[in-house]
């Protein structure tokens, strides 16, 4: 069947008179049909989820500050919500489909997102957020250009071109959630895979891209896989890094790039190598299985086939703690606006609050749940969003059940929904501290951060010190190596009720997640948007009388 995306992109004024799309900025319009489908990637048929037959999902494609209205039809079994992975979602958390902001478009109807990519430049994806679903397909990469008249700091590519890679299970996501609901870990995956497949090298598979000799091509490498840092390279074609999740890069060149579960890289590539075939590699680092995906990029009018020779990975954990720190905000390029990146000064705003965030690992009762400060998430029926909105928190969640200080070594660790609130504009420091052996890798909604910091061992004030208070990279999502410590700083300046997670599957499914609560004062719309009047409503505020505008 074909693709049944309507996607049609035109400047309509006022059309909407929605609080929650800003009326003068460009629409651009999708309507997804998600559905079960077979596919068998790596040999062995099993069930994915697809949106209009594809997989990966089809691009979101737009440019800064554009309204993206996405009709979802779910046509699958299971209650569904997708979230904007990077996308800030200004004054908007309504629209960031996780299940403490929104209530499950159910089977067998349809919810339209509404929301604008305010003040962004960059390479993102989108995916599903309920249960295991993610591990299932229903992922797509999310594009957004500069509008026009932003200078970007490189020339035009000849073209561009997506390499989603990700580690992959050839088992339905139903199959795995029953796993980890018997308490048991999903254990290792059973490939990688680049864009949805991988090459065999046996002469007959296709070739993922065409280039011309002599130019140059963008790359947008998302890992949306499930739980394993991947390491990308391309024979014989060194990448120019030139954005990372949202942010103008200094322009290193780069042999390969470890990148972590739900980060992001652009890069270029010249195609100045003798016109044959080569082979884009993304293989498994700081695991104990090796697995490795490929595809093969072709010059045009060649049909020479690749070396067989493939560049190896890196090794050591060092090796990428280093190449984390070359990786530098380029303080003279432009942002999504007409200014300068380095032109927000963050090393020299003092910080009014320090979070320590340490992950844990339980095995009682021989079932297994990770943690943040001790405490493992779950979802209530009631979106935390709507149960603070309807004033009636207190009946769903308690609010700072962890503490901003955890204990040295946390042994217990209580069941329940985790959110803490903050004040809205503080500028916070985030230490994640990981004793485990295995890589964290988190993400928080609604903001991107200033990555500063990342050392073996255990956080101390004095570590400070050692930030990079100049031109650290603005992200959205931290790695944080075994027995190691990262640190961000960023301005709680969204209103809205943010989610903060594990992007390792398993970890976040079994509660190592929570969220961030940031109430407008003033309880003004200019702070954040009102319940929009097309939420769904569930949970225990359903039949609820919706109250007076919360915000005026
Ligand atoms: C959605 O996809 C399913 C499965 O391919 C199909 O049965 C259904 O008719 C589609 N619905 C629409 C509205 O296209
Ligand atoms: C993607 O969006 C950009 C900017 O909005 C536009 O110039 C370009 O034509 C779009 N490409 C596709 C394939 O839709
Ligand atoms: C469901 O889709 C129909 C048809 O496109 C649309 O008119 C309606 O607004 C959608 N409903 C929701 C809740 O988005
Ligand atoms: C940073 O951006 C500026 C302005 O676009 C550009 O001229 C410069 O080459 C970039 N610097 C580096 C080191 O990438
Ligand atoms: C491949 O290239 C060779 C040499 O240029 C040519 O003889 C042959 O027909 C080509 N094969 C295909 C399948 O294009
Ligand atoms: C930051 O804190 C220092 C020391 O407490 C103080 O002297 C300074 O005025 C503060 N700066 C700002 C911008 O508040
Ligand atoms: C956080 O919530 C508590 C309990 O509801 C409240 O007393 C406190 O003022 C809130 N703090 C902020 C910063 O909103």
């Amino acid at each position: 069947m074909a693709p049944r995306a309507t996607m049609i992109s035109a400047i309509m004024l006022c059309l909407f008179a929605a609080t929650t799309v800003i009326a003068e900025d460009p629409y651009v319009y999708y309507t997804w049909n998600v559905s079960y489908g077979t596919i068998s990637p790596l040999g062995v048929s099993q069930q994915a989820i697809l949106i209009n037959d594809q997989f990966p999902g089809p691009e979101i494609n737009c440019s800064s500050n554009n309204n993206i209205v996405v009709n979802v039809f779910n046509n699958i079994d299971e209650p569904l919500l997708f979230t904007w992975h990077g996308i800030q979602l200004r004054k908007n958390s309504w629209q960031d489909g996780t299940p403490g902001t929104m209530c499950p478009i159910q089977p067998g109807t349809n919810y339209t997102y509404k929301f604008q990519v305010k003040d962004q430049i960059g390479s993102y994806f989108y995916y599903p957020t309920i249960g295991l679903q993610r591990i299932a397909g229903g992922i797509g990469g999310l594009r957004i250009f500069s509008r026009l008249l932003i200078p970007v700091p490189y020339p035009d590519p000849e073209d561009e071109y997506w390499f989603l890679i990700g580690d992959w299970y050839a088992k339905s996501h139903k199959a795995l959630q029953q796993t980890l609901d018997n308490g048991d870990s999903l254990g290792m995956p059973d490939g990688v895979l680049i864009n949805g497949q991988t090459a065999r090298l046996d002469g007959r598979d296709k070739s993922l891209y065409t280039m011309k000799e002599g130019k140059t091509y963008k790359l947008r490498i998302c890992n949306i896989g499930s739980k394993t840092s991947l390491n990308f390279r391309i024979q014989g074609h060194p990448m120019t890094l030139v954005e990372t999740e949202g942010s103008h890069t200094v322009q290193n060149t780069y042999e390969s790039l470890d990148v972590h579960v739900g980060q992001c890289f652009t890069v270029l590539i010249t195609a100045n190598q003798e016109p044959r075939d080569y082979v884009a590699v993304a293989s498994t680092r700081f695991s104990t299985y090796f697995l490795d995906g490929k595809a093969l990029i072709s010059y045009e009018g060649s049909n020479k086939s690749a070396s067989m020779f493939l560049p190896h990975a890196p090794i050591t954990w060092f090796w990428s703690l280093n190449q984390f720190k070359t990786f530098r905000w380029n303080l003279t390029a432009s942002a999504a606006r007409p200014n300068p990146q380095g032109s927000y000064h963050y090393g020299q705003i003092n910080i009014t609050r320090t979070i320590k965030l340490v992950n844990s690992i339980s095995a009682d009762s021989g079932k297994l749940r990770y943690a943040i400060n001790g405490v493992s998430h779950v979802d209530p029926e009631t979106p935390l969003k709507l149960a603070e909105y309807y004033g009636v928190a207190d009946k769903v969640f308690k609010y700072n059940i962890i503490s901003d200080h955890p204990a040295d070594y946390i042994s217990k660790i209580t069941v329940a929904p985790n959110v803490i609130n903050a004040t809205y504009r503080d500028f916070v420091e985030i230490i994640f501290e990981n004793p485990t052996m295995s890589v964290q890798s988190y993400n928080l909604d609604g903001f991107s951060f200033f990555l500063v910091g990342m050392e073996a061992g255990r956080w101390s004030p004095d570590k400070r010190e050692n930030y990079n208070l100049l031109d650290a990279v603005s992200r959205h999502t931290v790695q944080v190596f075994p027995n190691s410590w990262s640190a961000v700083l960023l301005t709680f300046d969204n209103c809205g009720m943010w989610n903060l997670r594990s992007e390792n599957v398993e970890n976040r499914y079994l509660g190592q997640q929570m969220y961030i609560s940031i109430l407008s004062p003033e309880k003004s719309n200019r702070d954040e948007y009102n319940l929009p009047v097309t939420q769904q409503i569930c949970g225990i505020v359903k039949d609820m009388p919706v109250p007076p505008e919360q915000y005026h």
